[in-house]
């Protein structure tokens, strides 16, 4: 795999979700084009192996144990990849989870869940990371949707309105923050290869969407190319929003 390095190399790029799926590919493949990566998530020997993968390979990564519903955890995140680099040029609020369910069936801690993962830790990313960009008068804050931040499925109204808010939020950010000059970019994936499914806590709606997955799932370096995409566009150049799917899927 080969990627414009371009205003990519050098960049310090922080990832929360980093241990498995769409965050990880994407450390990987950022790290090959030459970011120093530094790398967020719960699974702190998933991150570690990773960031040890990366050193190997001559690269530079940190892994930091994040979990991404304590502001004051994120928070570190970001303190420790300006401590390191002295600065954050991005940062990728990708953390989240789906276990979808109708709403009759009142999954309430799933609900709550997905509202601290994927809402409230995609804020507290923006927080931890806009004081640093602001001050350096440059920046890129990318946040991750999804489909589902476009479009409502029955069963899937919770994790819908979770990246719907993202989109959002991303959208009101982009144009508070035109000031310091910070870039920002919402991603909106399809159906991409990862772990996903296995955050389903209903055994039928789990068995479901695995299904989906092996049957339209595209691979998750798809993800990370729309990341490079957006990062190594010329510092005018702000790709505010990418929907992206495999050729296959409908919905
Ligand atoms: N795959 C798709 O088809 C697809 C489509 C559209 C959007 N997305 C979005 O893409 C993002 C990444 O998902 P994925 O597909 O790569 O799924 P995944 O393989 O399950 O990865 C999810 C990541 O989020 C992290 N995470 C979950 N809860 C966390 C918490 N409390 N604190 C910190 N990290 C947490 C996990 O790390 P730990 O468990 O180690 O903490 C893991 O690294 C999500 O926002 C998802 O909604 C995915």
């Amino acid at each position: 795999m080969t990627a414009d390095r371009t205003n990519i190399e050098g960049k310090v790029i922080v990832i929360t979700g980093a241990s498995s799926g769409l965050g990880e590919a994407a450390a990987r493949y950022l790290a090959e084009c030459g970011a120093l990566v530094v790398l967020g998530a719960r699974r702190v020997q998933r991150i570690d192996a990773l960031a040890a993968e990366i050193t190997r390979a001559g690269g530079q990564a940190l892994a930091i144990a994040t979990d991404v519903t304590d502001a004051a955890q994120v928070q570190r995140l970001v303190d420790a990849a300006v401590e390191r680099h002295g600065r954050i040029d991005v940062m990728l609020n990708n953390a989240g989870l789906m276990p979808h369910s109708p709403l009759e069936r009142r999954k309430i801690d799933d609900w709550d869940r997905m509202i601290d993962v994927n809402i409230k830790g995609v804020l507290y990313g923006i927080a931890a990371a806009l004081p640093h960009m602001q001050r350096q008068r440059s920046g890129h804050i990318i946040n991750v949707s999804s489909v589902a931040g476009h479009k409502v499925r029955a069963g899937g109204s919770v994790y819908s309105a979770t990246k719907h808010a993202v989109r959002a939020l991303s959208e009101g950010l982009r144009q508070e923050v035109k000031p310091y000059n910070i870039r920002t970019t919402i991603i909106s994936p399809g159906v991409v290869t990862s772990e996903l499914p296995n955050t389903a806590s209903d055994p039928d709606v789990a068995a479901n969407i695995r299904k989906m997955y092996e049957d339209i799932g595209i691979p998750a370096d798809s993800f990370a190319r729309a990341v490079a995409f957006a990062i190594e566009q010329p510092d005018e150049v702000d790709v505010n929003e990418i929907l992206f799917r495999p050729t296959r899927q409908e919905f």
